[in-house]
This record gives structure tokens, C-alpha cells and sequence, in this order.
């Protein structure tokens, strides 16, 4: 049987407490048996004593003693109290012979009396043996005594008898009441010990509780314990304890979520099989191979006769050795199986025998990865590195172009003010009045860096109207390719990321901060919505906040008579943050959606299309992803889903 420590407890004070109170009822019982008989002797003593002073007053001088004693009126009232003495049952003179002359009952004069035992002996007995005498089965009569002596002569003997029986009466109530304090001490022992050991165990239900709790995988459990005593101690410990198990705990479980998530969107097909052959896990790109609800089926079950996978998985629990790569054409669809990869499609297929330190088999790992796939990455890494030599290449060559592009500006300036000076209208302006900046300053063709804005001739004379008409369309066009070449350059160089922690709410209050004064004037309304609450992103500040500022103006320019901007968060899986900019504007035309992200790509009067590639481009250097959609007449929403900052 099980006992808790409550029921130990309460039974150890209760069988303590038991025994200390029968030992000392036994004590006090023993106690009382004794003053009983000695009370009872002492009754008789007294008894005995008073016949005798009257035997002593009637016998002298008389010729029959035994006659007179029986005559005399006195002595026979004192033996006729006896009747009357308690636990005494008679008093008598008995002659030598035993026969009695002067009796409590006048029947019994003249007959012998029944012998009987002296009282003195049993009160000498020691304290049990005297409860077992009172206790004997009938009870007996045990006689007090004294001698009557006449003459230096034994003349007869007063005898006093006393019975057990009738002490043992007495004795009874007493019992009573000695069981009935015993049965109260215990109980009272009973119900403190019991209160006791619910007050001491408190702290230990309290720990039970918490550890109960932990078992169950609670987070920050904590125990609130008085500091005082070594429970206060044994709280601390444990509180500690968990606190460093909810770290650890935590952590494992970040540990176990991306290992998961690794797994899951890993693009090889990953299975696990125990030594039985029987499937443990399957990541999705795996299950897709499989018939479905195949965990726990062996792998018979779920790949045909001769697949590769099957085969792989028999000899590695066979030989327990892993084995692999192997590239393998997949036959043809499992029994029942899921979409799988096509008939025929290759695969590198590994299985690793998976063992414990004693070599022992755990288990089988089967990992196939997707060789067209691998071909597929190895051939957009290469065109990758084309285009970033064909980037060098075009970025270098526009570079070179913009040097001539400045020396024909420079020269076209030149021959303008050559043309007014020979018609002799050349009134010449100071060059910042004619906003030629930096042409006749400069001196030497400029590296890079904007043209001069276009500058507008004087009123021609009549005759030389026409050519500076001429060299007014040159500037204007080769300021345009300019421009060209400048965003070509901006979309061509190859970004160094700088990434740091972002505060999405302040970085967009930048950007709202800068569209202002456009929204006032077009009467747009910006609202902002949850940028405070998603955590910090991880980005380069400068790109992305010209990507914000770029969707941000898009939006206003979509709405020529006022509407809403609004810009929410909101945190996504894959520890993302997802950004919506929405406008309330023209929104896009269907055939136009796809080419919005193209560069060059306009719609407005004055727009370059480099906006939405560059926000493309930065959101792709971010590894993110954005997507749009919009309905004409209605508006437009960008989302842009953005890594979290670690
Ligand atoms: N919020 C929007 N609502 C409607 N159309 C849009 C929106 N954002 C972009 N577009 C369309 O996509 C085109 C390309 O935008 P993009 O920002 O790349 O170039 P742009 O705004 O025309 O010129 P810029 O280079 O000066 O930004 C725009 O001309 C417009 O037609
Ligand atoms: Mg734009």
C-alpha cells in the first residue's frame, strides 16, 4: 500500500501519541487499583480496629468472653455496620477453631466461617498481576485481620472480608474514564498533526505543482515560497532551474522551428524510415512522391517494386552503411502516390544510415535532390555572372559616353555665342544668367554628373534664328540622353548592401515627411497603420528608403483629385515583415501590370520608368518579394515583404 507523507506523518504522531497515552493509562490504572485496595484495607483496618477497642472494653472480667462478646449491644451495631462499610462484605469474632461467636449476620454464629486469603497479599502483588487478580473470572473474598489476645493468650480472631468483586467495580468506572481521556488525546493528536503536516507540506504540494507544470513544457514557471526557511531556499533553486530550462527550452525550440523550416522548404525530397522500413517523416517536397497519409507505412507500401528510393532504403538497413549519391530516373508514379516528379525525371539519390554511439541502426535518412533543378540554379548562376560582366561592360561604356555628351554641350554653347557675336546682337549674358553653368567656367569637359539645363537662346536676329533653332533641339536631345544614361548608370551600379536594424515607423515617416508638400497640394490624406507594432527590418536605409519614396510618389501622382495614401505592417511568417502601400488612385490598366517593373517603362508625361525597377531591384537585393495588385479606377496596393532584422 502507498501512503503519502501526510498519512505517514499523521500516523507516526498518531502511533507516538498512542503509545505514550497506553503506557501512561496503564500506569494510572495500575495507580488506581492500588489506592483502591488500600483503601479498602484501610476501611477494614478501621473496621477491625473499632471491634477490637470494643472487645477490649467487654471481655475483661467476664467468665464466657465468647458469651459476653455475643451479648454485648455495641460490638454487635458495629458489626451490623459493616453492611455499610464499601467493598466490605462481612465482620466477625472467630474463635481459634474459626467458628464464629459474634457475626455481622446473628445466623451465622456458631458455624465456621469459609476460609479465605488475606488482602495484604495482593496489594504486595505487583501492579499487572494485581489487575489480573481483580480481573480473575468470579472474583474471591480476601479477609483483613487481627488477633484478639486474652491473657498473652490468641483468644479468637477478627476477620473483615473484603471483595474482590465489589473492587472491581469500583475500578470499572474509573476505566471509563481513563479509556475516554486516552481515545480524546488521540484524537486531539490526530487533527494537530495533521494540520501540522498540512501546514509543513504546503511548500512541497507548491514545488509538486511547479514541477507538474514544467513536465507539461510551461514556460517561466515560477514558485512563490517564504525566503525564510530551507523551502525558501529549495524555491529559489527551482525558480533559477526554470528560468534557465525556459531559456534553454526556447531556444531549442527556435532551433527546432528553422530546422523545421529548413527542412520544409527544402527543395530535395528528404524521408526517414526506422529499421522496420516504416516512414517517420516526410518534408513536403518528399510527400509529393508519396501516396497519401504515408507516415507509419512501410516503404513497400508506398513505392512500387524497383523504384530506386526503396531499393536504397533495403540495402542501407540491410548492410547498415549509408550509400549514395547515386543519380536514379524515377520509374513512373508510386501506387496511388501523390504528383511526384515526372516519369523519368533524375535524381541524386543518398541514404544515410543513421546509428546510435553503439553502432546500433536508428534509422535510414533518404535524401534525393533534383539534378534538372541543380542544372537549372548552375545555368542562372551563370547567366547571373553574365549580367553582371554585361553591366560592368554597358556601365563602363555609358561612362565614356557622357564624357563626349559633355564636350558637345560645352561646344554647342560655344557656338551659339559664336553665332550672336557674329550677328552682333551678342549682348553677352553672364553665363549663370543664361543658366550655362559650368560651360564657360569649366573649361574641360566635366566627368560625370548632370548637363547644364538646356539653355534658351536669345530672340535670334531674323537670319541666324533657324540654326540656333538648330542648336537648341541638339542641347534638348543630348540633355535627354543624358538623363537616359544617368538612370541607366543608377540601375547599372552594382549596389553595396549596407545593412542594419530599421524602424519601419521612422523610416516612413521620412518618406511622408518628403511627400508633404505634394500631398497638401494634390490633396491626398496619408494614414499610417501598425509601423510601430511589426519588429525592425533588416535593410540598406538609404535604398530602401528611396524604394518607399518612389511607390510613395507613384501613389500621389495616381491620384491628380486627391485621395488616401495609406501604409500598414504587419508581421508574416518566415520571421518577415509585410508592408502594404495603398492608394485610392487611377489604379493600373490590365495590359500595363506586367511591365510596370520594366525600366524605361511609363505612362506618365514626364515620367523616366526607373521608379518601380529600382524598388524592384532593391526589394530583390533585400531578399524580398513584392507583388502588386490594382484595379482600374479603384487604386493600387504594393506589397513588399521584407526579412526581419536578426
Ligand atoms: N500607384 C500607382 N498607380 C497607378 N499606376 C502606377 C502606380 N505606380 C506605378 N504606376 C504605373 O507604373 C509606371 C511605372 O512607374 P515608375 O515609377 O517605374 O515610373 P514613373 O513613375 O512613370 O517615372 P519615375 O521614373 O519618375 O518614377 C507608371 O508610369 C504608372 O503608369
Ligand atoms: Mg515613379
Amino acid at each position: 500500500m502507498h501512503l503519502g507523507i501526510k498519512a505517514k506523518q499523521v500516523g507516526g504522531v498518531s502511533l507516538i501519541v498512542g503509545l505514550a497515552v497506553v503506557m501512561l493509562s496503564l500506569l494510572h490504572v495500575t495507580f488506581v487499583a492500588r489506592v483502591l485496595l488500600e483503601e479498602s484495607r484501610a476501611r477494614g483496618e478501621l473496621l477491625a480496629n473499632t471491634i477490637f477497642q470494643r472487645a477490649k472494653d467487654v471481655v475483661p472480667g467476664q467468665a464466657e468472653p465468647y458469651a459476653a462478646l455475643r451479648a454485648d449491644g455495641g460490638l454487635r451495631a458495629i458489626l451490623e455496620s459493616s453492611a455499610f462499610a464499601r467493598n466490605v462484605t462481612y465482620a466477625a469474632i472467630c474463635n481459634v477453631d474459626g467458628v464464629a461467636v459474634a457475626a455481622w449476620d446473628p445466623s451465622r454464629e456458631g458455624n465456621r466461617l469459609a476460609p479465605a486469603g488475606e488482602l495484604d497479599s495482593l496489594i504486595a502483588m505487583r501492579g499487572l498481576q494485581q489487575l489480573l487478580s481483580i480481573y480473575s473470572s468470579g472474583g474471591e473474598t480476601l479477609e483483613v485481620r487481627q488477633p484478639l489476645l486474652l491473657g498473652g493468650a490468641k483468644f479468637g480472631t477478627i476477620r473483615i472480608g473484603v471483595s474482590t468483586l465489589l473492587v472491581r467495580e469500583e475500578f470499572s468506572g474509573e476505566l471509563w474514564l481513563v479509556g475516554a481521556t486516552g481515545l480524546v488525546a488521540l484524537l486531539i493528536a490526530i487533527v494537530v498533526s495533521a494540520s501540522f503536516a498540512q501546514l509543513i507540506l504546503r511548500p512541497i504540494h507548491v514545488i509538486r505543482g511547479g514541477l507538474t507544470r514544467l513536465g507539461r513544457g510551461e514556460f517561466g514557471v515560477r514558485l512563490d515560497l517564504p525566503q525564510q526557511d530551507e523551502f525558501g531556499e529549495l524555491g529559489s533553486f527551482f525558480n533559477a532551474a526554470s528560468a534557465k530550462l525556459s531559456a534553454d527550452r526556447s531556444q531549442l525550440a527556435g532551433q527546432k522551428a528553422n530546422l523545421q523550416s529548413a527542412v520544409e522548404h527544402m527543395e530535395d525530397e528528404v524521408a526517414i524510415f526506422n529499421p522496420a522500413g516504416e516512414l517517420l517523416f516526410a518534408n513536403p517536397a518528399m510527400l509529393t512522391t508519396l501516396p497519401p497519409e504515408p507516415l507509419g507505412r512501410p516503404v513497400d507500401d508506398l513505392l512500387t517494386d524497383g523504384h530506386p528510393y526503396r531499393d536504397l532504403v533495403h540495402a542501407t538497413i540491410r548492410e547498415k552503411q549509408s550509400r549514395g549519391p547515386v543519380s536514379s530516373a524515377i520509374p513512373r508514379a508510386t501506387p496511388g502516390g501523390g504528383a511526384g516528379p515526372a516519369e523519368g525525371a533524375e535524381r541524386l539519390v543518398m541514404a544515410h544510415a543513421i546509428k546510435d554511439r553503439d553502432q546500433q541502426m536508428l534509422g535510414v535518412m533518404l535524401v534525393a535532390r533534383d539534378v534538372q533543378a541543380l542544372g537549372r540554379v548552375q545555368s542562372m548562376l551563370n547567366y547571373s555572372r553574365k549580367l553582371v560582366a554585361l553591366g560592368r561592360l554597358s556601365a563602363g561604356v555609358a561612362h565614356e559616353v557622357k564624357n563626349p555628351l559633355n564636350a558637345m554641350t560645352i561646344h554647342l554653347e560655344l557656338l551659339k555665342q559664336k553665332l550672336l557675336s557674329a550677328s552682333g546682337a551678342g549682348r553677352r549674358r553672364p553665363v549663370a544668367e543664361d543658366g550655362g553653368v559650368g560651360i564657360a567656367t569649366a573649361g574641360a569637359p566635366r566627368a560625370a554628373g548632370p548637363l547644364p539645363a538646356p539653355v534658351e537662346p536669345e530672340a535670334p536676329r531674323p537670319d541666324l534664328g533657324p540654326a540656333l533653332e538648330h542648336v537648341r533641339i541638339i542641347v534638348g536631345e543630348i540633355q535627354r540622353l543624358d538623363q537616359v544614361m544617368q538612370g541607366f548608370l543608377k540601375f547599372t551600379r552594382s549596389e553595396d548592401l549596407k545593412l542594419q536594424a530599421i524602424s519601419l515607423s521612422s523610416l516612413i515617416d521620412d518618406v511622408v515627411r518628403v511627400i508633404g508638400p505634394e500631398c497638401t497640394s494634390a490633396k491626398v490624406e496619408v494614414i499610417t497603420d501598425g509601423l510601430d507594432r511589426v519588429p525592425d527590418i533588416s535593410g540598406d536605409p538609404t535604398m530602401l528608403r528611396q524604394a518607399f519614396l518612389n511607390l510613395a510618389l507613384n501613389a500621389v501622382q495616381a491620384m491628380p483629385t486627391g485621395g488616401t495614401l495609406r501604409v500598414s505592417a504587419a508581421s508574416a511568417r518566415g520571421r518577415r515583415v509585410e508592408i502594404r502601400v495603398e492608394d485610392s488612385g487611377v489604379g493600373i490598366k490590365p495590359e500595363h501590370l506586367g511591365r510596370i517593373f520594366d525600366l524605361y517603362f511609363t505612362t506618365r508625361k514626364k515620367g523616366s520608368g526607373i521608379g518601380l525597377s529600382m524598388v524592384y531591384r532593391t526589394v530583390q537585393l533585400h531578399d524580398g518579394e513584392i507583388e502588386v495588385q490594382s484595379t482600374e479606377g479603384h487604386g493600387t496596393t504594393f506589397r513588399i515583404s521584407l526579412p526581419q532584422a536578426p
